[in-house]
């Protein structure tokens, strides 16, 4: 596992948008796994700048989500989906074909997340994988004592999720779902690349326990440290109790 200490959130997210852009440039068409939070927004801005500064062609970028809530509809302005069009697609320049995601309003939501494992397969697999971590230490929505080799699936979130997203429910707890699709921990291990991306102080602990603690299912980010090409970067905040 390879760790990268920057200054601050904004030198993460242009050393990652670097990063894609150097992929994009190898495979213009590329399969991007993106993540969803607060976390990754400076990647997104610093990536749609070289964009349209014509530093990095993204025309041909493929786009996946990590991860869906389960009951809100697609249009729904929390939706995973819209977040990803609203943060990652739209200012890209891409169109919602070069988009796929776990459909969280299936009405059968098990069949649904055997249709994206199989998706994202025949798309060829996840090229790059972003990550955030939840300070529980959760990768996309896979929670403390998710199986190590789990796939797409649901899962139930725990209040600690619940409460820190309630932020974007109007701060309002009882309008986050409690279920939940997303790419298992053996899912994102077979992407070729993850880099999970960790900023502030809220995020120390999670950090020390994914990088320098045990690989265990109760830090399911630990996860990487089996993965041969991981990337952890993380900003001086986050790093503190490394
Ligand atoms: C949610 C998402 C995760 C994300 C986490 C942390 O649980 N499913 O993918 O990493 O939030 O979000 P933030 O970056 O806002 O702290």
């Amino acid at each position: 596992m390879e760790v990268v200490i920057v200054p601050d959130a904004k030198a993460g997210g242009e050393l990652i948008a670097e990063a894609i852009g150097a992929l994009l440039s190898r495979k213009p068409d590329a399969l991007l796994g993106v993540a969803t939070g607060s976390t990754p927004l400076p990647i997104y801005q610093a990536l749609a700048a070289k964009v349209r500064s014509g530093a990095v062609d993204a025309s041909r970028a493929r786009i996946c989500q990590l991860d869906e809530y389960v009951g809100l509809p697609a249009g729904h302005p929390e939706s995973y989906r819209s977040v990803v069009l609203r943060e990652v697609v739209e200012p890209l320049g891409l169109s919602e074909a070069s988009f796929m995601g776990p459909d969280g309003s299936a009405e059968d939501v098990q069949a649904a997340c055997l249709a994206y494992d199989k998706a994202l397969a025949e798309a060829g697999g996840v090229d790059l994988q972003l990550l955030g971590i939840g300070t529980d230490g959760h990768i996309g929505f896979n929670e403390p004592c998710s199986s190590l080799a789990s796939r797409t699936r649901i899962k139930t979130l725990t209040e600690q999720t619940r409460i820190d997203n309630a932020r974007f429910f109007d701060d309002d707890i009882t309008q986050v779902p409690h279920h939940v699709i997303t790419q298992g921990i053996g899912t994102i291990l077979e992407s070729r690349h993850p880099i999970l991306l960790a900023t502030g102080e809220g995020k120390a602990d999670a950090v020390a326990q994914t990088v320098e603690g045990p690989v265990a299912s109760v830090v399911p980010a630990s996860a990487l440290q089996l993965h041969p090409h991981a990337t952890v970067v993380v900003d001086e905040a986050a790093a503190s109790k490394l």
